[in-house]
């Protein structure tokens, strides 16, 4: 019997409609555009801004639109996975809400939350489901509302982050396309440079906690940045090697979007030119567990069957790693 892989046959993505540009941002804390786009490469992101609206409902859109994409029904899929570090509540889980939102009533789902890496790692366990043939269409969904804890006050963090959502359809595959390999690494020690302290069991909300403004993200940026470039890099040139990929028979990088400058170093440390780089960082900003999917939905037309992809990314944890897939479906076909 021919091997099972696990290919994502489609992709959906949402972004809300009102952008805050850099502009705008100056206003609030002391930056210029000029100092955005020099340092972190973006120009606007997309706010979620509507009263009573969660990162489940911009997750429950990518979903439709990769359902409409595909043809998939809510009643077929077996396995929906929301990743993210915004859930919409602690509990129940935000797989769960999404569920129900979408009237999935035939699947079991659960959240994954590895930083900037969750949709990475969440394409990676899903694919064991999928590989293993227990499972068959299974939805990964990587939403973020960044602007829920993100501090506009805080001018080393607001211009960064942006609220999205990309989701992936996932299938078994028998002709060798699909996830061929992952390489997923955590480091713990990293964790003091990227956090939330509170709202979990160790600084439960207080008057103080909120006084101190902790339940925001708190960044050490060149801590973080010189570990993303690093380990980035190191992975993406590993996987390369371990597969015998070179910059020509590279198809794409498709690396997290959380500063141009990293991207580039990535790039070039695997001696890549930019114009095998997704990249839209510039519209969206870091919209932590959505970049990876939004990048393939804005690239999706371009990907062709047989394509070599490497997804890389980092996170707060910190979490990185690297995935090798090859592409399974023609990307201009799909509406
Ligand atoms: O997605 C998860 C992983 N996250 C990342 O990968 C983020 C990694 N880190 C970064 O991308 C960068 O470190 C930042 C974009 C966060 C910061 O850029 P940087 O070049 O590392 O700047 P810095 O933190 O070293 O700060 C340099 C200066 C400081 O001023 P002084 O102390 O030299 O006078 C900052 O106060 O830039 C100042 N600064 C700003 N100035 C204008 C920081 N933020 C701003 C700002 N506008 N928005």
């Amino acid at each position: 019997m021919a091997k099972i892989t696990a290919a994502i046959t489609g992709v959906g993505g949402y972004a809300p409609e009102y952008i805050l540009t850099n502009e705008e941002i100056s206003k609030m804390v002391d930056t210029s555009d000029e100092w955005i786009m020099t340092r972190i490469g973006i120009k606007e992101r997309h706010i979620l801004r509507e009263p009573g609206m969660a990162t489940s409902d911009m997750a429950v859109e990518a979903i439709l639109d990769l359902f409409k994409k595909t043809g998939c029904k809510p009643e077929e899929v077996d396995m929906l996975l929301w990743c993210g570090v915004t859930p919409d509540m602690p509990f129940p889980s935000t797989a769960n809400i999404i569920s129900d939102k979408l009237g999935v009533k035939n699947a079991f789902g659960y959240d994954i939350n590895a930083g900037c890496s969750s949709f990475l790692y969440t394409l990676a366990t899903a694919s064991k489901f999928v590989e293993s043939g227990s499972h068959k269409k299974v939805v990964v969904v990587g939403a973020d509302k960044m602007s829920s804890i993100v501090d506009y006050t805080a001018r080393n963090t607001c211009p960064i982050f942006g609220d999205g959502a990309g989701a992936a359809l996932i299938e078994p595959n028998t002709d060798g396309l699909g996830v061929i390999d992952a390489m997923l690494r955590v480091d713990g020690s990293g964790r003091k440079y990227l956090f939330q302290a509170a709202g979990g069991s160790l600084l439960p909300a207080t008057m103080d906690t909120v006084l101190k403004r902790q339940h925001f993200i708190f960044q050490e940026g060149q801590p973080v940045f010189k570990a993303a470039v690093s380990n980035m890099s190191d992975t993406t040139v590993a996987m390369m090697q371990k597969h015998g990929l070179t910059a020509d028979t590279l198809t794409w990088l498709v690396p997290h979007q959380a500063n141009l400058r990293i991207i580039k170093a990535c790039a070039d440390r695997a001696n890549l030119s930019m114009d095998k780089v997704m990249v839209n960082i510039e519209r969206y900003g870091n919209t932590t567990a959505g970049t990876i999917p939004l990048c393939l939905w804005d690239y999706e037309k371009k990907l062709k069957i047989g394509d070599n992809l490497i997804i890389a990314t980092f996170g707060a944890g910190f979490t990185w790693g690297a995935m090798y897939l090859k592409w399974a479906y023609d990307g201009s076909t799909r509406g």
